[in-house]
């Protein structure tokens, strides 16, 4: 209800505005945000790639970029933060507007192009939290690095947040870095997974601990192109996928004013499609990687068509914006009862 009233206020302004101020009051509610949380119970508990989850439902990269709200976000009843998407070196993402809604359909496209401080900042902004809770820290490359040269950028941010991260996010699959999606082909893949591993693996040996190493895809593979992921997970020991990101479709929206934006569909419109992929995903793995399932989550129901899908975590964002602080506890409800 609260929520609802603050988003007729936020719907007013500009996406990105309403974005940072919404972030920004929620920190300045400090340990009042633990209110709209949900309290915690053994029951939600999951064990994941190794991990012990609080809860099932967590935040989906790219709301925290910079890991600026940590306390408050994790005060709000989520069980895992991702942050990032954090390059090497900070950039400013494409010139704005790059972040539409489409609230017919409860939806946003969004073309950002991995907007952050860098590594090194986000790390230190870690550091000013008081959150020990499961942090997961998606890692990408910077817009001007070569594709020929993407692993560099994947290794230098590994062996930058190795030390505090939970678990470790590679994200090949944004739509608005040039030709990163191009990293889910089966060569470059195996080549990227390859270089990726070995790091992971030395920098286990020297911390004495193995953090675990997810892939997010994006919703947009043919068979064949999952099938082969698959496989690569399974070659290279990749402790989980993420699926999805968001899609360059634009399915059920072709008729709304900003469906020729360029740049990433999120919300409703992804969930079948996203979905789609988490199952077909599951079969072909069949429990051997675990999946997180992201794309379209609105309500309780979607959460648990995720889990029956395969997902054994899910993660918000979208739907975040539209149904606020309910949705997790929503969310978290309808997957313990699953
Ligand atoms: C995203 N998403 C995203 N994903 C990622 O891996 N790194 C990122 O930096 C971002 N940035 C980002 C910005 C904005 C404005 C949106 C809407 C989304 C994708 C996000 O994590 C998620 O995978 C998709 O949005 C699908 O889930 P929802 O939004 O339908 O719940």
């Amino acid at each position: 209800m609260l929520y609802r009233l603050a988003r007729t206020a936020l719907f007013q302004l500009d996406p990105e505005t309403a974005h940072e101020l919404a972030l920004k009051a929620m920190a300045s509610l400090g340990p009042a945000t633990a209110l709209l949380g949900a309290g915690a119970d053994r029951g939600e508990e999951r064990t994941v790639m190794g991990i012990r989850f609080p809860n099932p439902v967590g935040l989906a990269a790219g709301m925290d970029k910079n890991a600026e709200y940590l306390d408050p976000l994790a005060a709000l009843g989520f069980g895992h933060l991702e942050v990032g998407t954090v390059t090497p070196r900070p950039q400013p993402g494409n010139p704005k507007p790059r972040l539409f809604r489409l609230v017919e359909h409860e939806a946003i496209i969004n073309r950002m192009g991995f907007n952050n401080v860098g590594v090194e900042k986000l790390l230190r902004n870690v550091e000013k939290a008081s959150f020990r809770g499961v942090l997961g820290i998606n890692i990408g490359k910077n817009f001007d690095t070569p594709l020929e040269r993407a692993a560099d950028d994947y290794l230098a941010c590994l062996d930058a947040v190795y030390e505090r991260a939970t678990y470790v996010a590679v994200n090949i699959s944004s739509p608005n870095t040039k030709n990163l999606r191009d990293l889910q082909s089966k060569e470059r893949l195996d080549e990227l997974l390859a270089a990726i591993m070995a790091r992971r693996d030395a920098l286990a040996a020297r911390a004495g601990a193995v953090k675990p190493l997810a892939v997010k895809i994006a919703p947009d593979l043919d068979d064949e192109q999952l099938a082969a992921i698959a496989d690569l997970a399974l070659k290279h020991r990749i402790d989980g996928l993420i699926a999805t990101n968001t899609t360059i479709g634009r399915k059920g929206v072709e008729a709304h004013r900003h469906a020729a934006e360029a740049g990433g569909l999120s919300g409703r419109p992804v969930f079948a499609v996203s979905t789609e992929v988490l199952r077909k995903l599951s079969r072909l793995l069949g429990g051997r990687v675990p999946l997180i399932g992201v794309g379209g989550i609105l309500t309780g129901a979607d959460a648990r068509a995720k889990a029956e899908a395969g997902a054994s975590l899910v993660q918000l964002y979208t739907g975040f914006i539209y149904r606020g602080p309910d949705l997790i506890a929503e969310a978290r409800r309808a997957l313990k009862a699953a």
